[in-house]
């Protein structure tokens, strides 16, 4: 019988991850022909500047400037966008791609956050597969759990660390005893942040890659617009000391949740319990957990950056091409996924508050009466020794409301027995 034609490969972007995709397409081209049963090849290549040493051999390649070029070259069945920027030549590039039917596999959360419907639909329309495996966990295969694995499952929530760069900040506060501003400085140092560190601790990152795992895991248009958002800059080193004290931790943690009323979908810092698998999770690993009401509950812990992890997320797709897999880019067909239904705040859930009580009589009770009014009871306080004048403590509540917490706050700054504003921050729901 006759070999099937190789798979060749448009390739736009050559930084961490591009230069990892041609590192396996080169090491492995033996294994992926044998598990694919087509050989797989790079035939062009595309980055801004030709010039660059990337450390490997490109003179086997064709090279075009203009990555839409690339994706229209009659020796490219499938393009794989690895540039990055939601809008742009990775857009434009994405869209040429499509539109000429050939498949594309992509790294890029931030365009698919925001154009993702508009691409699927673009992608089906043509008949043009549309993945992105690594956009989401890095080397984790969570989209694949979701849209094959877990497929006979209602989704009832999807939660997870997904951004590793916070995830080392918080930890190594913890280990370290160093503040937010001094473990910043050494994770820009070590090359950990973003060239905008905004996108990873402002959660937004994170966010992109909760409301693409939301999408498939509800049936819903991505809405990345309905992130509820809150980075990690305003954790101090005192809630980490405090939290720790009253058996959490503190992550950078998305939940997106199926209720009654719609989707609720937050990425913010959460208390978890620290025996839990996410209060374990150390440095820049990603965690992943789904629940399904057939399966419980599974969780993926993995490498969510880097240049192996992701390219080996990039080249299962890869591979899924070759073998002829169709699934739609949000696992069922673009116009049936429902439009956003947002469902913010729905779900009640535990607080941790810290906050400096001023050393006079009767302070404690003033802050239980005004919260109590506001219709939110203790569970359990902890009070430290006097600091000076004033004496931290610390509360957890019963659950309530998030838009409840908000307003006991107010009432309680306005007792004037308390000093500096409070902190509340949730605990995870079991
Ligand atoms: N790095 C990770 O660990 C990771 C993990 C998950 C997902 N991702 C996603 O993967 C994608 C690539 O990330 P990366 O870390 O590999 O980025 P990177 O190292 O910054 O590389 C980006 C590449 O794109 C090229 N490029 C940028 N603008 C271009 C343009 N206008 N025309 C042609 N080429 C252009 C750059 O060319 P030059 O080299 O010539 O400047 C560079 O080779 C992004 O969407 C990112 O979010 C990355």
């Amino acid at each position: 019988m006759k070999a099937p034609a190789p798979l060749r490969l448009g390739i736009a972007g050559l930084g961490t991850v591009g230069v990892g995709v041609l590192r396996i397409v080169a090491a492995q081209a033996e294994t992926l022909a044998l598990r694919t049963g087509r050989a797989i090849e790079v035939s062009a290549v595309s980055a801004r500047s030709r010039g660059k040493d990337r450390g490997i051999d490109l003179t086997p390649y064709a090279w075009e400037d203009d990555p839409v070029a690339l994706a229209r070259r009659n020796d490219v069945d499938l393009f794989v966008e690895l540039m990055g920027g939601s809008d742009g030549p990775a857009k434009a590039a994405t869209e040429a791609a499509l539109a000429a039917g050939k498949p594309v596999v992509t790294a890029n959360k931030a365009m698919l956050a925001l154009h993702g419907q508009a691409l699927a639909e673009l992608a089906e329309a043509n008949d043009a597969p549309l993945r992105f495996e690594a956009a989401v966990a890095g080397g984790i295969p969570c989209v694949k759990a979701l849209t094959e694995g877990l497929a006979g499952n209602a989704i009832t929530r999807v939660s997870g660390v997904m951004n590793g760069t916070c995830n080392y900040i918080l930890t190594r506060m913890e280990a370290s005893g160093l503040p937010y501003a001094e473990v910043f400085k050494e994770a820009d140092a070590l090359g950990y942040l973003e060239a905008d560190p905004t996108l990873d601790v402002g959660g937004i990152d994170a966010g992109h890659k909760l409301a693409l795992l939301a999408a498939i895991a509800f049936g819903t248009q991505v809405d990345f617009e309905g992130v509820q958002l809150q980075g990690i800059e305003r954790v101090s080193i005192d809630d980490i000391h405090r939290a720790r004290d009253m058996g959490y931790r503190i992550k950078l943690l998305g939940e997106a949740r199926r209720t009654p009323a719609g989707v609720e979908q937050s990425m913010r810092p959460t208390l978890v319990p620290a025996e839990s698998p996410l209060g374990q999770l150390e440095g820049g690993t990603n965690m992943v957990v789904f629940e399904g009401d057939a399966v419980g509950q599974i969780v993926m812990r993995g490498a969510g950056a880097g240049e192996g992890p992701t390219a080996s997320a990039v080249m299962a797709d890869v591979a899924d091409i070759a073998r002829g897999l169709r699934i739609p880019p949000f696992g069922q067909p673009a116009a049936t996924l429902a439009p956003p239904r947002r469902a913010n705040a729905a779900t009640h859930c535990a607080h941790y508050i810290r906050l400096n009580l001023r050393d006079e009589p009767g302070a404690m009770a003033k802050v239980a009466t005004a919260l109590g009014l506001a219709g939110i009871s203790i569970d359990r306080m902890r009070q430290y020794d006097h600091a000076g004048d004033d004496a931290p403590v610390l509360i957890v509540t019963h659950p309530c409301a998030p838009s409840d917490m908000a307003g006991a706050l107010d009432q309680v700054t306005a007792t004037g027995v308390v000093h500096g504003e409070p902190v509340a921050l949730q605990i995870q729901t079991p």
